[in-house]
């Protein structure tokens, strides 16, 4: 089954059998498993799953409801689909804020009221030590289908030896390029350094408005002052060899003159390949330039690949992908960020407190 479909359905299994009262986990996850273990083993080992199995028959009326963003948007609508007919759940979709540090700020004051508002979120691979408290510990409902994910991920979602967010996704920084312009313009291959980009970007840019598109620019990506430009500008910096901010050793490496160069560089593309209010872009505002026809080159993560190839596209069929390009200097080299995201089950749920007050009474 599509893991992503499946992390979803996990959780939603979770408030089922909670709303059916099954046992709460023991402690630590030992023998005694909930029922929830069952579809986890039956998809590790490939098996067509057969989820809704073991659980009792949903609540009538419950609804589940779950905050998703911005950069799941291709998948949201299937994952959501499927678990409601898997589990019988109506699931409600609240859209959070597209920009991941307003996203956290809202999460931050839905715990501080301690809200049963928000059941199940998607939270950030960079989160878990923030969020940890108030999110359920997951361990004993994955049971063995842990084996399935990449250590390091589950590493990066374990606190304290609770597992506060199940992988829903990972997520790279990539470099999108219009295949036709590209060789409109006679170029055979996307450009590999950032030098290459910005000569490219500026003769399509010149050569569009030429030929009357005055909305066309070479380069769009995620300007604004959120976590999204701090994606970028690490890219930035390691791709001059700049460092990356805090070493492994714990040593601080951001004042160097290969971090300012590629500083310099990206500060020099806003209103000449860029437009002037790309400081305050964030993911859909780049993607909306770009899958309008109007951007040469974008910064983005994978999940505007899709989005690019929808039947209704004006770019369907007509871009690629490449890793991000170098800088310049000897220890130049391509560099992306790894983003993703996690779902996870807030302790303030209603339905997860039914499950432990179940639990205890048992
Ligand atoms: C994407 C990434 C996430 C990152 C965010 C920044 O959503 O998956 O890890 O923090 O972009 O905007």
């Amino acid at each position: 089954m599509n893991r992503k479909l499946y992390a979803m359905l996990g959780l939603l299994l979770i408030l089922s059998l909670a709303l059916a009262g099954c046992p709460a986990p023991a402690p630590g996850g030992g023998a005694e498993q909930p029922a929830a273990a069952t579809p986890a083993e039956g998809a590790a080992a490939g098996a067509e799953a057969t989820p809704a199995e073991g659980a009792a028959a949903p609540a009538e009326g419950v609804v589940v409801r779950a905050m998703l963003g911005a950069v799941s948007r291709d998948f949201d609508t299937a994952a959501v689909e499927y678990c409601a007919k898997e589990t019988g759940y109506q699931i409600e979709v609240v859209n959070g804020p597209d920009s991941a540090t307003d996203r956290l700020a809202l999460y931050l004051q839905f715990f501080g009221a301690q809200s049963p508002d928000i059941d199940i979120m998607q939270t950030d691979v960079i989160w878990p030590g923030i969020l940890a408290e108030h999110l359920v510990d997951l361990t004993p409902y994955v049971g063995d289908a842990i084996g399935d994910y990449f250590p390091a991920i589950i590493q990066n979602n374990t606190v304290d030896g609770a597992l506060v967010g199940i992988p829903w996704f990972t997520d790279a920084g990539l470099l999108y390029y219009r295949t036709d312009l590209l060789e409109k313009y006679g170029y055979d291959a996307p450009p590999t350094t950032w030098a290459e980009l910005e000569e490219m970007a500026t003769a399509i840019q010149e050569g569009e408005r030429a030929e009357g598109n005055p909305d066309f620019w070479g380069y769009v990506w995620q300007g604004a002052a959120y976590e999204g430009l701090t994606c970028d500008a690490l890219e930035w910096q390691v791709s001059w060899g700049g460092g990356q901010i805090v070493e492994p050793d714990g040593t601080i490496s951001i004042n160097n003159e290969q971090a300012a160069a590629s500083f310099d560089m990206a500060a020099g593309w806003v209103d000449r390949i860029s437009p002037p209010g790309v400081v305050s872009y964030m993911e859909e505002d780049a993607r909306g330039v770009w899958q309008a026809g109007n951007a040469a080159f974008m910064r983005n993560w994978p999940y505007a690949y899709a989005l690019g190839n929808a039947e209704d596209s004006v770019i369907k069929d007509k871009f690629g992908v490449v890793p991000l390009p170098k800088g310049e200097g000897p220890d130049a080299r391509n560099a992306d960020t790894l983003g993703g995201w996690q779902m996870a089950v807030s302790r303030y749920s209603s339905n997860v407190d039914a499950a432990a007050q179940q639990g205890e009474k048992r």
